[in-house]
């Protein structure tokens, strides 16, 4: 166990004083040892759900239907794995290695988001994975942006762009699946069937069953709690559904006139503790996906550590113009 953290009071007082002010803790900056930890937390485990995220949708690049089609899914994909690494970065600047993460996460030590253990069964699933899970990934995020650690909020502004960019081409899919056949009209609802109440657990456990909401509230990490985001995500996902002619699988869903929202129902909550505990659907399947991907890609962070070195040394030794025939030729 570490040490307690001794605390300067006229630092903490600046941390404070920033965080009230609405201004940004920036990585030299000092801060509570649990602000750091709850950081760390959910930034690793946010790193970790964009790059296992790519594996459901992974599984339909070589079987898209058009090239159309395989060019955005796969831009998508590199999408995430981009958005990985900016968080992976964000992670480090509060003193955590990236191979240590990742050993985390393989070795099932850190989390990453219940919604990327379902399958993905037909195409339509890109589309409403597109759709709803990105939608609710918007969500979820762009409060984020206004996160008050700063290289996780600056992190968060791009990814929410590329996000919303995701989110419209599942609905354009699934608006062209909508205008096609009775069979492709039943994979979308279908598809609707299987991804909805997954995607409402996205958002994380209710209020009242959240440890970690109200510290992270008070030190304006989270701007909202999971159950408001959540209420925000079925108010703008209704009227789309119906624009759609899909029907969300909710008998409780229902105009609230007084509130202004949509009434909808329980979540079952069990299910998401199972998948949380790693026992849903494809929880085994994608970590050792992840680990065998990792392991296959040891040659490649050998080679780039080698290659460094060696610019190292070459630098240590010569001058810097030195180097550009011999850089231009290893790029080939
Ligand atoms: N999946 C897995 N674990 C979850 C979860 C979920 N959907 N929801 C909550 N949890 C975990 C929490 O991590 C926490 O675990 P821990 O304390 O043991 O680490 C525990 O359940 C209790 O939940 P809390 O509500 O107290 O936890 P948080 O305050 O951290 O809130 C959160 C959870 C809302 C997910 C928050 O961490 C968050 O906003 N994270 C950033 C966004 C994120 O990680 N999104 C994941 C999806 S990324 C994505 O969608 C990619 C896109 O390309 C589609």
């Amino acid at each position: 166990m570490s040490a307690p953290q001794m605390v300067d009071q006229p630092l903490e007082g600046h941390f404070e004083t920033v965080v009230a002010a609405e201004q940004r803790i920036e990585p030299r900056d000092w801060m509570p040892d649990a602000y750091r930890a709850t950081l760390v937390r959910q930034i690793a485990q946010h790193a970790h759900s964009e790059i296992i995220g790519m594996q459901p949708e992974g599984n339909w690049l070589t079987r898209a239907p058009s090239l159309r089609r395989k060019a955005i899914l796969l831009a998508k994909a590199q999408d995430e794995a981009g958005h990985g690494l900016y968080l992976y970065a964000a992670a480090e600047t509060l003193g955590v290695d990236r191979a240590e993460l990742t050993d985390k996460l393989i070795s099932g030590r850190q989390k990453y988001s219940s919604i990327f253990n379902y399958p993905t069964l037909t195409f339509a699933d890109v589309g409403v994975i597109g759709w709803l899970v990105d939608g609710a990934a918007i969500c979820n995020q762009v409060p984020l942006c206004r996160c008050s650690y700063g290289p996780y909020a600056r992190a968060m502004v791009r990814i929410c762009k590329e996000e919303s960019f995701h989110q419209r081409q599942g609905y354009e899919l699934l608006m062209t699946l909508m205008r096609g056949t009775d069979t492709q009209r039943r994979m979308v609802q279908d598809a609707v069937d299987r991804w909805w109440w997954p995607s409402l657990m996205m958002f994380g456990p209710p209020d009242d069953d959240s440890p970690n909401t109200a510290q992270s509230m008070a030190w304006r990490i989270k701007r909202h709690t999971n159950d408001e985001l959540r209420q925000r995500f079925v108010d703008m996902t209704v009227p789309q559904a119906q624009h759609l002619g899909v029907t969300l699988p909710d008998p409780a869903l229902s105009w609230n006139e007084e509130r202004g929202s949509w009434d909808f129902g329980e979540p079952d909550w069990s299910e998401l503790k199972q998948v949380i505990k790693g026992q849903g659907p494809c929880n085994t399947q994608r970590v050792e996906r992840r680990r065998a991907a990792h392991e296959d890609g040891a040659w490649v962070r050998e080679a780039a550590v080698a290659y460094a070195a060696k610019r190292r040394a070459e630098a240590g030794a010569g001058g810097a113009g030195d180097h550009r025939d011999e850089d231009e030729g290893a790029g080939r």
